[in-house]
């Protein structure tokens, strides 16, 4: 149990042992709010209300902001995502790189719906993207996206579609090798561990997940590391990200 006092500023949460009590302000306290405010947001669908250049985006905004700062400081050539869906991250993903003179975009989904081909190739950055059609994991599909690159291509992979832990893990293999050294695969939504038992969720997620999916990959491979990316500016004293992608970040090390 939570219990926040702004005239006193603190924060009360129940442990085993008694009541742990906390600053407002410290990073416990904002932990706790934070993981209280995922969780919310989780039963309010509320990544399901935002949208970029005009086509929806199912982002947490922070997520967002993050990932804008690991693109802009690694610079890539080609981000690769899987799951498109309505088109705004890879317009996220796309206009950031149009802004940046450089980089480009390849979408991969297993169905993308006509209204939605449409629109993503109406838009303004629609130079800067293309989209295959087809499961992620089918080897016919991986050699579409192995087609779209350049041999000296810098890429970076974001895995956005489905999020079984057998399907993360066999994304996690077969686009490992689209990633530059020292840039990221980002396996998107292990939030779905820590919301077990919310609406629209499954037992199973305890372990059916992409962050097991992670740990499976990181335990064949000794080419990646899990590392969070640094903040680049940071004047406050949180360090830790408010997100749905909680152990995500795969870095390639050689
Ligand atoms: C969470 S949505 C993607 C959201 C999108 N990245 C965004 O930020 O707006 C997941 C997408 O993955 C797609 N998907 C599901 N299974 C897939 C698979 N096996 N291969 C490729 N895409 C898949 C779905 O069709 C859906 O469009």
């Amino acid at each position: 149990m939570l219990k926040i006092d702004l005239e006193a500023g603190l924060l009360e949460v129940d442990t085993r042992d008694g009541v742990d009590r906390h600053p407002i302000g410290s990073p416990q306290a904002f932990r706790l709010l934070s993981q209280a405010w995922l969780r919310s947001g989780w039963d309010a669908k509320y990544v399901y209300g935002f949208s970029w250049m005009g086509r929806p985006i199912i982002q947490l905004p922070e997520d967002m902001m993050r990932i804008q700062e690991v693109l802009y400081r690694i610079q890539p050539d080609v981000v690769i995502e899987t799951g498109i869906a309505h088109g705004g991250s890879l317009i996220f993903y796309a206009s950031l790189f149009k802004a940046m003179g450089k980089g480009r975009v390849v979408g991969v989904d297993i169905e993308i719906r006509p209204h939605n081909r449409q629109a993503i190739e109406a838009h303004e950055v629609s130079d800067l993207i293309a989209m295959i059609e087809g499961s992620s994991i089918d080897a016919d599909v991986v050699s579409q996206v192995r087609r779209q690159l350049r041999p000296a291509d810098r890429g970076l992979v974001i895995l956005d579609s489905n999020h079984t832990r057998a399907h993360v893990l066999a994304e996690l293999r077969a686009y490992a090798e689209f990633v530059a050294v020292d840039s990221y695969i980002v396996a998107c939504d292990g939030i779905m561990q820590e919301v077990v038992g919310a609406p629209r969720t499954h037992p199973d997620w305890i372990t059916d997940n992409p962050q097991s999916a992670v740990k499976d990959f990181l335990a064949e491979r000794d080419d990646f590391i899990l590392e969070e990316p640094v903040f680049p500016f940071n004047e406050g004293s949180i360090t830790e990200r408010v997100t749905y992608w909680p152990n995500a970040f795969l870095r390639r090390i050689k």
